[in-house]
């Protein structure tokens, strides 16, 4: 390309010197487009040649000065020529070594971002098991919250009968008594029955023995249990005394004395007494009991549960 370019050339200063030869004109010089850049250094040897050329032509034609002038200036702006191919040579090294270390770096990004690829491949994958997990986690938090509902529910309710046991508790009345007859000894014989008065207190929780009277009132209908011991110490004397629900008799104990002249008996029993019904124990007519200091006849009762 480049040959058959300084070739032309060749051929146009050829022509042109022929043309002047016959015309006998020659001032003209421009004969080069300014254009020409991709000629190299090839170019400087076929000048040569061109000279040579230029030198036979000239010793055949009759050629002037101004074209040696005209050749010159060619000469040289071949010579710029190639200097700047030089340039452009050593410019395409660089570029080239620029090019391979882009293409070096172009290597490392590709492998870098197949790396990144094949690590969001991965992470897509751990991702879609973590969201089942997840899932499932909300299914079971869900599942507890439920369950959690129950349960507020059911704790709610048996808090709520808690409180009412504890009402029921704390507004049940709390009933129990303990007392003893007498410290003065014997007690009887009377023409009539009385009713016997335990005017020593051990306990009257509830206050529903009156020891004024001798009379237990019930406070709430419910069960209660009653126990009593009567004693008597004098010789050749019947010992006996009857427990009372209300008017009617529930039991009646005697015994008389043995031969050291001591005497103890007792009893106990569970009644099912209504609000205010009383329990109380009775001298019988002409018999005897007996009590001191050492507190040997008492009555006790308690409530066991109302009903
Ligand atoms: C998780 O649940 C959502 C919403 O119910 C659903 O769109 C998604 O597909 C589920 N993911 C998995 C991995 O089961
Ligand atoms: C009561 O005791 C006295 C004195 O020990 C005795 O003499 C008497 O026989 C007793 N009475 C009876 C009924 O056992
Ligand atoms: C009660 O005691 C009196 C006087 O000690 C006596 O006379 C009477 O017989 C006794 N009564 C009984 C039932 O033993
Ligand atoms: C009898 O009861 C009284 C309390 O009422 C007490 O002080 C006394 O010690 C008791 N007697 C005996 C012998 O325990």
């Amino acid at each position: 390309m480049r040959g058959s370019a300084a070739f032309l050339v060749l051929l146009l200063c050829l022509h042109r010197t022929w043309a002047q030869a016959e015309s006998g004109e020659g001032a003209e010089s421009d004969i080069i487009q300014p254009d020409e850049e991709n000629k190299n250094t090839e170019v400087q040897s076929e000048k040569q040649q061109v000279k040579e050329t230029h030198d036979q032509s000239s010793s055949q034609t009759n050629i002037t000065p101004d074209i040696w002038a005209e050749l010159k200036e060619l000469r040289d702006m071949v010579i710029k020529q190639g200097i700047k191919i030089e340039n452009m040579e050593q410019e395409n090294t660089v570029i080239q070594a620029r090019l391979t270390a882009i293409e070096n770096e172009n290597a490392v990004l590709e492998a870098r971002l197949t790396a990144s690829i094949n690590e969001v491949e991965q992470l897509t994958s751990e991702t879609t098991v973590l969201e089942a997990r997840l899932n499932s986690s909300e299914n079971m938090v869900m599942e507890l919250k439920r369950e959690n509902t129950a349960l507020e529910a059911r704790v709610s309710a048996s808090e709520n009968e808690v409180k009412e046991l504890q009402r029921e508790n704390s507004e049940r009345p709390k009933v129990a008594f303990s007392v003893g007859l007498t410290d003065a000894g014997p007690v009887g014989p009377f023409n009539t029955e009385i009713t016997l008065k335990f005017v020593k207190i051990f306990t009257n929780i509830g206050q529903a023995y009156n020891p004024t009277t001798g009379i237990f009132t019930a406070p709430v209908r419910g069960a209660y249990f009653f126990r009593f011991t009567i004693w008597e110490n004098r010789a050749s004397v019947i010992l006996g005394s009857i427990l009372y629900h209300n008017n009617k008799r529930i039991l009646w104990s005697s015994d008389q004395n043995d031969t050291i002249s001591h005497v103890t008996l007792s009893n106990g029993l569970v009644l099912q007494l209504e609000k205010g019904d009383v329990i109380y124990m009775a001298l019988q007519a002409s018999y005897n009991v007996s009590d001191n200091t050492d507190n040997r006849t008492v009555f006790d009762g308690f409530l066991l549960f109302p009903l």
